[in-house]
């Protein structure tokens, strides 16, 4: 654990943002090897569940292969874990959770609890047609299923529009959240995101 003069955790905890095929997952893999954070991916975290049939992930498959949200009861726990199993890290880079205002205020209360302070949310801006482009482009060799059909990724926009958009503006009341330009290469994309990390 890193701590300084008054007993303060130095993390940096990221919050990475942004719709379905933004490029979360990407960017997160690519951080994590410059600034040395812990990545936790509820996504994958869930996907992990799903493949090795455990109680979690048979809860979970039903809502992920229609592209809504997991109960949010589920979905904190699995995070605390994650969260709690990696407090030797130098911080977090949480990707695909918080995923609505509720989980958002479960999370300050957990951060706080843990002592650990959120750095700023970063989020990826992207215009839907060229997220769907995207996620069937991925569908291809992603094997998920919730990748492979129109249908399944437009509701997955839909639902990050009323549910999960709205966490942006509730860590932008205290300043902490940051538009990113999600358009272009992902070297181009990683430049600006690492740019705003080092500032924060
Ligand atoms: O983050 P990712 O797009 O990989 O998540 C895939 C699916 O997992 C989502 O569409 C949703 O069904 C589920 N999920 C969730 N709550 C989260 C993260 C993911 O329900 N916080
Ligand atoms: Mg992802």
């Amino acid at each position: 654990m890193h701590v300084n003069m008054q007993n303060k955790k130095i993390m940096k905890n990221i919050i990475l943002f942004g719709p379905p095929g933004s490029g979360k997952g990407t960017q997160a893999v690519k951080l994590v090897e410059v600034f040395g954070l812990k990545h936790i991916s509820t996504g994958d975290l869930f996907r992990f569940n799903m493949k090795n049939d455990t109680p979690l992930g048979k809860e979970a498959k039903s809502y992920i292969e229609k592209g809504e949200l997991v109960p949010d009861s589920v979905t904190i726990g699995m995070l605390k874990s994650a969260v709690n199993e990696n407090m030797d890290a130098k911080g977090f880079i949480l990707d695909g959770f918080p995923r609505n205002i509720f989980q958002s205020e479960s999370l300050d209360a957990f951060f706080k609890e843990k002592g650990i302070e959120l750095s700023g949310l970063l989020s990826l801006d992207v215009e839907d047609d060229e997220l769907v482009k995207r996620i069937l482009n991925r569908g291809k060799t992603s094997g998920r299923k919730d990748d492979s059909s129109e249908e399944i990724i437009r509701n997955r926009i839909a639902v990050y529009s009323a549910q999960t958009s709205p966490v942006f503006d509730y860590y932008a009341k205290v300043n902490k959240s940051f538009k990113i330009d999600g358009l272009g290469t992902v070297e181009e994309i990683f430049e600006r995101l690492s740019k705003k990390i080092k500032e924060l």
